[in-house]
């Protein structure tokens, strides 16, 4: 989901050569090789700080190798029209948009257009604002089950007085909005997808569905509450963002911003306000009115049972989910996971929040054949790092295990569960390394392993961490992609990392804001990464997060939400339009925009059919409101996709997308 997106003053009008310029490899010899501190003048005052000269110099995408390129589409324009638009010889068809039945039997009522569903048709319909998704295979590429996450709630739109009558019925509805599906879809012969309803495998998760706890917080003294003592059945998962597929089939999402739903304690304790737990109730969603597990002050330890990545197996509609401590909590963005040699699992994972980290967790166990039952406790077992990035482009895994270093019970860390819990406290406490928001994760044939950072207007801001190696902008409002390779194999202790791309406008004014991508700015300028997700072929595909407070057709379209005047700043990312979908070559680092969404929309979670020959993508939010809460009264002020209707509402939803020719998708 968009957030606040703060910005700042232009400062730093200074010319420097691009992050391509300095990265060619003969370029960088001549670097090395004793004019650094000659070329530092140019690169003042970006490079000059901390370790950001060592991470121009030591590169991002490699030179181009000519022929080799992997991307065979026509690059779409900039757009700020109110469709998907995709590249000319492709199609895409809306599937599953929010408040259709997710197809269980016997119970489909259909959407209304006018807000007035009911809780009880809520929890058997799509939730809203899909976001990370994965397609699990019935039938290969012909038949399939789509699970995905639903981030978050907008009443403005979900209720038809936007929630100004508030009660127990509300609170559900808000809840049943919340979570994930799992619904299928098969092909038709025309080569069109249609749900499948009903269907025995269709199924919502949402507060109320019941999740166990795995890994060594489970039955934690910190994970008890009244209503489970043991502290070990959770009701519920929420603000789901990234998600992925095992390779054991099972399908895995991060609990993302769950602070947001608590009423916050009067006085936070440090754990609570190093949890982002504050007075009051931050976003407007008044659970805890209706819902008292939700007010942190009665029930201190209930918002230590979010922040975890959850494990559901799609094929099996009666399993119970699982919370997996073991991969640590955190503001989890989702959870992709590689495999070693040996056949290990090794979880990644980011920490959306600004300057929080990145973490990746080494299974004690090898995968073994036999699916989510064969692996049901895989996750449970195994050592969770947190990652250093250091100045010369290696970096280093900390291990966050009780009873080394700092980590012990006179740093606060009772046991192994308490660790895990305060996840955050023992990455700061081994000075981890503090990001640019972390979101997805993704890992290519050749063994690279890529973030997207999406942002961090507070970057050097007074009082506030000052660039770094790896986070080289001060007021990152544009983002940036690194990657790594292991040392060794994906349990390697030691990794070395680069740029792949720095985000942003390359026409912005402010010089340090300026994107630095391969490829035209028509063709391929984008900002504020957040999906990503590498396909069979190798292609690395970058979705975006632009806030509605920053995209746009400018002053004009943001003027339109008089409810949320717009705050002071310049904005630097309003030229590129709505949200999109890029394909990058890692080998020559190329970049084409292959999508662009509607307006207000952010473009998250993709999958493909095995046959790489239909991509699903999930456009969440269109119609966002600058100020993030619609108008119940004016639901299609900004955006009325997919129905188009005079007097419907903006829905998120998936699309297919296809090629004409049944060819390849990025071919
Ligand atoms: Fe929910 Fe970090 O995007
Ligand atoms: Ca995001
Ligand atoms: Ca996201």
């Amino acid at each position: 989901m968009a957030k606040d997106f703060d910005t700042m003053e232009d400062s730093n009008p200074s010319v420097h050569p691009t992050i391509h310029d300095v990265s060619l490899p003969a370029r960088r010899q001549l670097l090395r090789g004793g004019l650094a501190a000659a070329v530092s003048s140019l690169l003042s005052p970006l490079a000059v700080q901390g370790g950001a000269l060592t991470a121009l110099l030591s590169g991002c995408a490699s030179a181009p190798t000519p022929g080799a390129g992997k991307l065979g589409f026509q690059p779409v324009p900039i757009s700020d029209a109110d469709t998907v638009t995709v590249p000319e010889g492709y199609v895409a068809q809306v599937l599953q948009a929010w408040g259709e039945p997710v197809g269980v039997a016997g119970a489909m009522p259909p959407f209304r257009q006018d807000g007035r569903n009911t809780a009880a048709e809520q929890a058997v319909q799509m939730g809203m604002h899909h976001d990370g998704m994965a397609y699990f295979a019935l039938q290969g590429s012909e038949r399939g089950l789509l699970a995905m996450n639903h981030e978050y709630g907008d009443h403005g739109l979900l209720f038809a007085d936007g929630g100004r009558e508030w009660g127990p019925e509300q609170v559900a509805k808000s809840q049943a909005a919340h979570g994930l599906s799992v619904s299928e879809i098969a092909r038709q012969a025309d080569g069109s997808w249609a749900p499948v309803r009903p269907s025995r495998y269709a199924r919502r998760v949402t507060l109320q569905t019941p999740f166990a706890v795995g890994g060594p917080a489970a039955g934690h003294p910190l994970m008890q509450t009244a209503a489970d003592p043991s502290g070990r059945r959770v009701l519920g998962t929420l603000a789901n963002c990234a998600a992925s597929r095992t390779p054991w089939g099972t399908y895995l999402s991060g609990e993302e911003n769950f602070m947001g739903y608590f009423l916050g304690p009067n006085r936070p304790d440090a754990h609570q306000a190093r949890w982002g737990l504050r007075p009051g109730e931050p976003w407007g969603y008044r659970w805890a009115e209706h819902d008292a597990r939700f007010d942190a002050t009665a029930h201190p330890n209930e918002p230590n049972r979010f922040g975890w990545v959850v494990e559901l197996d799609p094929y099996d509609p009666s399993s119970i989910p699982v919370k997996r401590t073991a991969l640590g909590r955190a503001a989890h963005e989702g959870a992709t996971v590689a495999l070693t040699k040996d056949g290990r699992a090794v979880v990644y994972s980011g920490e959306d929040a600004r300057f929080e980290y990145i973490y990746k967790f080494v299974s004690r166990d090898r995968v073994r054949p036999g699916g989510a039952q064969a692996n049901a406790t895989l996750l449970d077992h195994g050592t969770l790092y947190v990652a250093r990035f250091d100045a010369d482009g290696t970096g280093r895994w900390l291990p966050l295990v009780h009873g080394q270093g700092p980590l012990t019970a006179a740093g606060g860390f009772a046991d192994q569960g308490e660790l895990l819990i305060k996840a955050r406290q023992a990455s700061d406490a081994l000075r981890a390394t503090k990001m640019d928001r972390p979101e997805w994760v993704a890992v290519d044939p050749q063994g690279q392993v890529y973030v997207t950072l999406t942002n961090n207007s507070q970057r050097g801001a007074p009082g506030r961490p000052g660039v770094d190696a790896a986070n080289p902008r001060e007021n990152n409002t544009g983002g940036h992609i690194l990657r790594w390779r292991e040392d060794g194999d994906f349990h390697g202790e030691t990794f070395r990392w680069e740029h792949f791309v720095l985000a942003g406008d390359p026409a912005a004014e402010r010089t340090e804001a300026r994107g630095q991508m391969k490829g035209t700015r028509d063709d391929a300028a984008f900002a504020c990464p957040d999906g990503l997700w590498v396909d069979g072929r190798g292609v690395l595909w970058i979705q975006t997060d632009m806030s509605s407070s920053e995209m746009g057709a400018g002053v004009a379209f943001l003027q339109k939400d008089s409810a949320n005047p717009l705050p002071p700043g310049p904005r630097e990312l309003v030229k590129l339009g709505n949200n999109m979908m890029l394909a990058a070559d890692p080998a020559t680092g190329e970049i084409r925009r292959f999508l662009v969404g509607p307006v207000g929309a952010e473009i998250t979670g993709l999958d493909m059919t095995p046959d790489g020959r239909t991509m699903f993508v999930n456009i969440q939010h269109p119609g966002e409101t600058p100020g993030d809460r619609s108008d119940p009264a004016h639901p299609t002020a900004f955006s009325s996709w997919p129905d188009h209707r005079a007097d419907g509402r903006p829905r998120s939803a998936t699309v297919a997308i296809r090629k004409r020719d049944g060819g390849l998708i990025g071919t």
